[in-house]
């Protein structure tokens, strides 16, 4: 299966702090989840994000979707809790609806990213936040993967958003 997640999972889900060493955190849009809301995490890969989210807020529902079901079978392994799904699905598939939509470091490997967000926006019922490179376009293969950079440019043509430049990852919010 593609663009599996190399990282330290189980220290992910077993300690969600230290997600925050690839970037994630929720500060930038903390604002918006002070009620109810629903959460679409596209390429969850373990559901380690739930924890991360859990930890902070409490009044969310969360679907974690991912094309590998090895990767759900361990996410729906590690999460029994019932605020939480998890479901094999692509993200070029029609995707549920949720007030936030999260896509994390997926985009970066795709063919064509712009369908996919054209995808994830339409499934964005208030947020869609994306994290992804931002600076020189680049597209580079290694070991068969491709790994993109975006241009301000490029993310800005789908659609009006906030860009949040980070080291080797932005936040990158649209709606
Ligand atoms: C590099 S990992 C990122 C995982 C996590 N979102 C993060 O940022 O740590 C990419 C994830 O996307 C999943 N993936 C790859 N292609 C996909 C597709 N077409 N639709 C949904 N998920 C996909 C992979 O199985 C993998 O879990």
């Amino acid at each position: 299966m593609p663009f599996d997640q190399s990282g330290p999972w189980r220290r992910w889900i077993a300690d969600p702090d230290k997600i925050r060493n690839i970037g994630i955190n929720l500060t930038h849009f903390k604002g918006l989840l002070e009620e109810r809301f629903t959460f679409l995490d596209v390429g969850c890969n373990r559901g380690y994000v739930y924890d991360l989210i859990a930890r902070e807020l409490k009044q969310f529902y969360y679907t974690g979707i991912d094309i590998n079901p090895d990767l759900i079978e361990d996410a729906k392994k590690f999460h029994k809790q019932l605020n939480c799904e998890f479901e094999v699905g692509d993200i070029y598939d029609k995707l549920p609806k949720a007030d936030i939509v999260l896509c994390s470091r997926l985009i970066i490997h795709l063919d064509d990213p712009k369908s996919a967000v054209e995808g994830l926006l339409r499934a964005a019922q208030r947020k869609l936040v994306l994290f992804v490179g931002v600076g020189k376009e680049k597209r580079e293969a290694h070991d068969g993967e491709l790994f993109r950079r975006f241009s301000e440019k490029t993310v800005r043509s789908w659609g009006d958003c906030e860009i949040i430049k980070g080291g080797s990852y932005s936040t990158v919010i649209y709606g």
